[in-house]
């Protein structure tokens, strides 16, 4: 890339910026205005970092001028920022927020928006009841019936283990016995829908689970899991296969495949986990299976004459893989400049 061409860009830059910023002050908008400052000094892709891949390609004795110009271009448009926003807060030194203007439309106060894993739900909820699973919600303090029994998870099975679960310290209750936790999946809201209805049953349940993990770039100590069951006369692991395939491609796109590998859960006879490829990788969502009889029988159904499927999917590796964030726990420390951009 010559010199010129180089300033040019740059100055470009500059005028389309000033603009824009003007504008933002014309409307009083913050929303605008951080918008603005996103398209032009966003740290991960602004206009700006885009910009400055050029100086990478200017010749090398150009190079000196080239950057000089570069930081002054950054310099600016932090101005044209920083006076734009000091205008429209009223801060500004020679803004028209000074001097109280009643025609003015009043200063609108920013607003939050929802967080991305809710903003998920939301969609996946919304994909799933266009299939005719409706959404429904269970307790995140569960007993052990419904954490670990009806789902066919004897006393002896190390899923029980206290080390793998956060267990609470509170005396026994009439309901549940004495062994309450928070609970580790949302399999137990199968247990408690069978518990109530009879079949047909076509359900979703998107909701918080806990595992005492250690915290990194993939594991936190706190989730989410969308968890699907279906139970009819003559449910087959066809249809479960089909209701997977329509969820992953409603919403990352049609260019999803699906694949099951055989795998081992106690509540799901025959059990698969379930991986998604896009863009060229597999990635592992979850577990999914047929109903095992016996939870079946637990529910007090007759396994001889309904089947189901059922999944359980990590709604946090859902999101993140849609937006393309490599940490889950940016998700939840709360930083709203992150936050912001979704
Ligand atoms: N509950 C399992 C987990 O948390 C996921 C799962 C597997 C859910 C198979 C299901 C299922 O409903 O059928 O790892």
């Amino acid at each position: 890339m010559s010199l010129n061409d180089f300033i040019k860009q740059l100055d470009d830059l500059v005028e389309s910026a000033s603009k824009q910023f003007e504008d933002a002050i014309h409307q009083v908008d913050h929303q605008v205005l951080e918008e603005t400052r996103i398209e032009y000094l966003g740290a991960k892709s602004g206009k700006l970092k885009e910009a400055q891949k050029g100086l990478g390609k200017v010749a090398k004795e150009d190079k000196p001028v080239a950057g000089k110009r570069f930081n002054e271009v950054k310099t600016r448009l932090e101005e044209l920022f920083q006076s734009a926003a000091d205008t429209i807060t009223g801060g500004g030194k020679k803004g028209k927020a000074e001097t109280l203007d009643v025609t003015l439309p009043g200063v609108r106060p920013r607003l939050g928006h929802i967080h991305p894993i809710t903003q998920t739900i939301d969609e996946l909820k919304d994909i799933m009841g266009r299939l005719g699973f409706s959404a429904v919600e269970g307790p995140e303090i569960e007993d052990d019936w419904h954490n670990f029994e009806a789902l066919n998870i004897p006393l002896e099975h190390p899923a029980r283990d206290p080390l793998d679960n956060f267990y609470l310290n509170i005396a026994a209750s009439s309901h549940g016995g004495g062994n309450q936790l928070l609970r580790s999946q949302t399999s137990t809201v199968q247990i408690r829908v069978m518990e109530n209805k009879q079949p047909p049953i076509r359900i979703v349940s998107l909701g918080r689970v806990y595992r005492p993990d250690e915290i990194d770039a993939t594991h936190y100590a706190m989730f989410h899991q969308i968890e699907g069951l279906l139970v009819d006369t003559n449910v087959t692991m066809a249809d479960l296969k089909y209701v997977l395939r329509l969820f992953a491609s409603s919403y990352l796109g049609e260019d999803v495949e699906i694949r099951f590998r055989p795998s081992f859960f106690p509540f799901t006879e025959p059990s698969v986990e379930v991986d998604m490829r896009w863009q060229d990788t597999w990635l592992e969502f979850g577990g999914a299976g047929m109903v095992d009889p016996n939870v079946l029988k637990a529910v007090g159904y007759d396994p001889e004459e309904v089947t189901g499927f059922a999944f359980g999917l990590g709604v946090e590796r859902l999101c993140m893989r849609r937006h393309g964030i490599n940490d889950i726990r940016y998700l939840y420390d709360s930083n709203t400049k992150f936050l912001a951009q979704f």
